[in-house]
């Protein structure tokens, strides 16, 4: 492949000051995509509240996030399973800040397991962190997104377009997530919020293709862009979609991922991972 894409930088596009004066929420901000999100929104202008469950972690990254852009980021540690923990964050974001523009549910979690040796509780745990936890930011969020005719996005994926081998738990959760973003799109539109879903594909860098994708893989050859995304390639459509440029787009899912899932190869040789899972035990990373 001769000439992948390149990289743009937003500020290449879109204003320095374009979300001046207002706030973003943001579940899962303390890296990888979402922590590429918020601080590339915030080199726009915006004040950020960061939300997720490693307290010490989390306040890290927000002073890194402030120093860096010269924006206000602040942490809340909150487990997006609990919806009182989330409704404090929101509290703690409207006494800081006195406003919420802009919400990204990013808080997931994922591991390879095939649906036979997956328990009840495995598959329990991913659908309450990605689904039901984007159900409980919402509502909490909601009131003050209503006030300030703000925007959300969902960070998705890719991975439910097909039937994804040992994906069966995160596939049904994020088939929920692009549903419910549908219908706030519709419910909330009449009030002027806009609802949209970004659906990634392989993102270097990040804690999913650190953990989910086997040892070796290379999917360069399987990107019709020619490389592996960025999390600045998240951030840039994030921008967009948050911006007025995207007045009149919701209820959307914006694939972000060079064209990989038009012809994405199975990462674990098939069928031969499900007839004898032993056999790949060793390409995937141990449990967490
Ligand atoms: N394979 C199979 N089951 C697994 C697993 C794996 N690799 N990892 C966790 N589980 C199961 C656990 O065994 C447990 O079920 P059990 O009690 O029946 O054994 C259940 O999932 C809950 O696990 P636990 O570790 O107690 O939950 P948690 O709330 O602390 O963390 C995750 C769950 C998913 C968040 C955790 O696996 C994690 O931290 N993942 C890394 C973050 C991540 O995946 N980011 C990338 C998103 S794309």
């Amino acid at each position: 492949m001769s000439s992948p894409a390149p990289i743009p930088d937003s500020k290449a596009t879109f204003r320095p000051d374009l979300f001046k004066g207002k706030v973003l929420f943001c579940t899962g901000g303390r890296s990888g995509i979402c922590y590429g999100i918020v601080e590339t929104m915030m080199s726009h202008g915006v004040d950020a509240i960061i939300v997720g469950r490693d307290a010490k972690g989390l306040q890290e990254s927000a002073d890194r996030l402030s120093s860096k852009t010269g924006q206000k980021c602040i942490a809340a540690s909150a487990d997006v399973r609990d919806p009182e923990q989330i409704k404090k964050a929101v509290d703690l974001a409207q006494k800081t800040f006195g406003r919420i523009d802009f919400v990204i549910c990013g808080a997931a979690g994922n591991f390879l397991a095939p649906i036979s040796s997956l328990s009840e509780r495995a598959f329990r745990t991913v659908v309450e962190i990605d689904l039901l936890g984007t159900y409980h930011t919402i509502k909490a969020t909601l009131p003050l997104v209503r006030e300030s005719k703000g925007s959300y996005i969902h960070i998705s994926a890719t991975l439910h377009y097909r039937g994804l081998p040992y994906q069966a738990h995160v596939s049904a959760a994020k088939a929920g997530v692009d549903a419910l973003s549908g219908v706030l799109a519709v419910e909330e539109g009449p009030r002027g919020v806009r609802s949209n879903v970004i659906a990634p594909g392989p993102i270097g860098g990040t804690v999913g293709m650190d953990r989910l994708t086997p040892k070796g893989w290379k999917p360069e050859g399987d990107v019709p862009l020619g490389r592996m995304g960025e999390t600045s390639d998240i951030a840039n459509a994030a921008v967009f979609l948050f911006s007025p440029a995207a007045a009149w787009i919701t209820g959307t899912v914006t694939v972000v991922d060079g064209g990989e899932h038009h012809i994405r190869q199975m990462s674990l040789p098939y069928p031969q991972s499900l007839l004898d899972p032993e056999s790949v035990k060793s390409l995937i990373r141990p449990k967490l």
